[in-house]
């Protein structure tokens, strides 16, 4: 018989409710692979998309799963065990992951449990400064955002355009970002930054202070002025809310300017974005161990930081979902497991 862990499992789609905390089969490391015990997950919304059935997407696209499916993408934890030709990290590491994306998506990534197995190539040294919750909260929202604005890391075929996803450069540049309280925002914000960009963040009122403690140099309340009606002449637009409303941003652009929606299903540029000479292009975020331990040296230092908005133990998953579906979002919503 299998040894077992606790983990969070979906036996049907649905609501916050359908995640049930209860026993599932430990994993074992196959070849490649690394077992994980896990401490902390971070929640991204691919988590709450795939917890109701991918309704968002078009049909076609829709992951075939077959339940139970243990939710999540995002670890931070220690090694428990290596699998054959795995040998780059040792039991004990502390790594942090974002698991089998976008290879997971129909429900293979598994991070809501007591133990995670990774691809060894997925695993980043956790920075040593950094504890368990921030690491967690990192890997997604931290390679979405470098992916776009640093370096793909990839050369997989784009999902979401013929072309692959260029970053542009960022020094001295004007980069807006909307949804910049959010996870993927905050941490844009403070990469644009880092590289010397003069950072418009877009939000609602309650996250002012943070975004301007972060680094922000000009901070727009969305609910009392609209971006787009006093913002001219940006180099860079990142929407990290995206759809059909990412269209409003494009005369905010200068010409040869660009266009990063993070989220662009429902939004096609057409000849507007040509007319102006704006680029418009968006990317699939991928799981990079490399990348993660690359940009830990950054955590570590403090130069980028990771905030956490609320921290719930494992067997209230649902609660962090309701939280989650709460909106407003400052940062991460993180689970702790050990
Ligand atoms: N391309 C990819 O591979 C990729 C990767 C990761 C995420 N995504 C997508 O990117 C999006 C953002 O992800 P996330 O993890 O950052 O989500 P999140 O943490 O929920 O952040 C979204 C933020 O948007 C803000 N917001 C909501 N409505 C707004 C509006 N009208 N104007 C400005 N801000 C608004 C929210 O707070 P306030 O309203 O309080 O400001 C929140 O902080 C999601 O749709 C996600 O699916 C795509």
């Amino acid at each position: 018989m299998s040894e077992m862990m606790k983990a969070v499992r979906l036996h049907a789609f649905g609501g916050p409710e359908v995640l049930v905390y209860e026993d599932a089969p430990k994993p074992r490391p196959k070849a490649g692979e690394v077992l994980v015990r896990v401490h902390a997950v971070g929640l991204n919304p691919p988590d709450w998309y795939l917890r109701d059935g991918y309704r968002m997407l078009p049909p076609e696209w829709r992951p075939r799963v077959s339940f139970p499916i243990i939710p999540g993408t995002d670890i931070s934890g220690v090694v428990e065990a290596v699998g054959d030709g795995a040998g780059t990290v040792a039991v004990s590491d502390e790594v942090y992951a974002m698991v089998r994306f976008p290879a997971g998506l129909a429900g293979d990534s598994r991070a809501y449990a007591e133990y995670v197995s990774v691809p060894a190539s997925e695993l980043g040294i956790k920075p040593r400064r950094v504890d368990h919750v921030h690491a967690a909260a990192a890997p997604m929202s931290l390679l979405t955002a470098w992916q776009f604005l640093v370096d793909l890391g990839h050369d997989e075929p784009n999902p979401l355009q013929p072309d692959q996803h260029r970053p542009v450069p960022l020094a001295g540049r004007t980069v807006l970002v909307n949804g910049a309280g959010g996870g993927v925002g905050h941490l844009a914000l403070q990469i644009a930054k880092w590289k010397g960009a003069h950072v418009i963040a877009v939000a609602s009122g309650r996250h002012g202070a943070l975004l301007r403690d972060l680094g922000a140099d000009e901070v727009i309340d969305y609910t009392r002025t609209k971006p787009e009606e006093v913002v001219r002449g940006a180099d860079l637009v990142i929407d990290a809310v995206g759809g059909p409303a990412t269209r409003r941003f494009l005369p905010t652009l200068k010409r040869g300017g660009a266009l990063f929606p993070i989220f662009p299903l429902g939004f096609d540029a057409g000849m507007e974005a040509a007319e102006l000479g704006v680029t418009v292009s968006a990317t699939q975020v991928r799981s990079n161990g490399a990348q993660l331990t690359e940009i830990g040296r950054l955590l570590d230092a403090g130069t980028i930081r990771v905030v956490i908005d609320s921290v719930f133990p494992l067997a209230d998953a649902r609660k962090a979902h309701e939280r989650a579906a709460g909106g407003h979002v400052q940062g991460k919503i993180v689970l702790t497991a050990a």
